[in-house]
C-alpha cells in the first residue's frame, strides 16, 4: 500500500558538483561527504559500474551521444528511484552533463549545484596524466579543453546555485564554501 512505503526524503536534499574534467568534482565530492556525512555518488563511476566497461570504451564502442543518455537516464534515477538518494548524497557529474536541457532541469531539482569554475591553464595541467578520458585523446587536449570552457561556461553558470572560482584554493577552503552555502540553501 502506498502510505505504508517509506517516506522519501525530499529530492532536492543533494550537494551536486559540476563542472570542466578536471576541476576537481571527483577530490571535492569524496572529500565533502566524509566531512557533511553524506554519502558520495560519482556518476562516472556508477556508469562504468552499471555498463561494466570504462567510458573511454563506451565512447569508442557506442559513441558521445550514447554515453550522454546514459547520463540522463542515471539522473532520472537518482530522482525518482534509487533508494540511496532518499537520503542526502554529494553528487559528482560528468563534465559534459550540462549539455543536455533535461540534464540542467534533473539537476537543478536534485538539489544545490555547484560549479567548481577552473581556468583552462589549471584544467590542461591537472588532466594531463590522465588517459582515461576520450574527448582529450587528441594532438591538443588544451585546445580541446579551451573550446569546452567557451562552449560549458554559460550552460554551468545557468544551472548552478553557487560558482567557486576553486584553481587557487586549497581543497578545505572549497569545502569551507560549500557547507556554508549548503547551510543557507537547505535552511539549517
Ligand atoms: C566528459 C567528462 C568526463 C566523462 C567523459 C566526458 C566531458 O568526466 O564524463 O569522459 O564531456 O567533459 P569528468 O569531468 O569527471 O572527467
Amino acid at each position: 500500500m502506498l502510505l505504508d512505503a517509506p517516506q522519501l526524503a525530499p529530492a532536492n536534499q543533494h550537494i551536486i558538483l559540476i563542472g570542466l574534467m578536471g576541476c576537481g568534482k571527483t577530490t571535492v565530492g569524496r572529500e565533502l561527504s566524509k566531512v557533511s556525512g553524506r554519502s558520495f555518488l560519482d556518476m562516472d563511476a556508477i556508469i562504468e559500474e552499471q555498463i561494466g566497461k570504462p567510458i573511454s570504451e563506451i565512447f569508442a564502442e557506442e559513441g558521445e551521444a550514447h554515453f550522454r543518455s546514459l547520463e540522463t537516464a542515471l539522473l532520472r534515477y537518482l530522482l525518482e528511484e534509487c533508494p540511496t538518494s532518499a537520503e542526502s548524497c554529494v553528487i559528482s557529474t560528468g563534465g559534459g552533463v550540462v549539455m543536455r536541457e533535461e540534464n540542467r532541469k534533473l539537476l537543478r531539482t536534485l538539489g544545490m549545484v555547484v560549479w567548481l569554475d577552473v581556468d583552462v591553464e589549471t584544467l590542461d595541467l591537472r588532466t594531463r596524466r590522465s588517459g582515461n578520458r576520450p574527448l582529450l585523446l587528441t594532438e591538443s587536449p588544451r585546445d580541446v579543453l579551451q573550446k569546452l570552457y567557451d562552449l560549458r561556461c554559460p550552460m554551468y553558470y545557468k544551472t548552478s546555485d553557487v560558482v567557486i572560482r576553486s584553481a587557487e584554493m586549497d581543497v578545505t577552503d572549497v569545502l569551507l564554501i560549500c557547507r556554508r552555502a549548503a547551510a543557507t540553501y537547505f535552511g539549517n
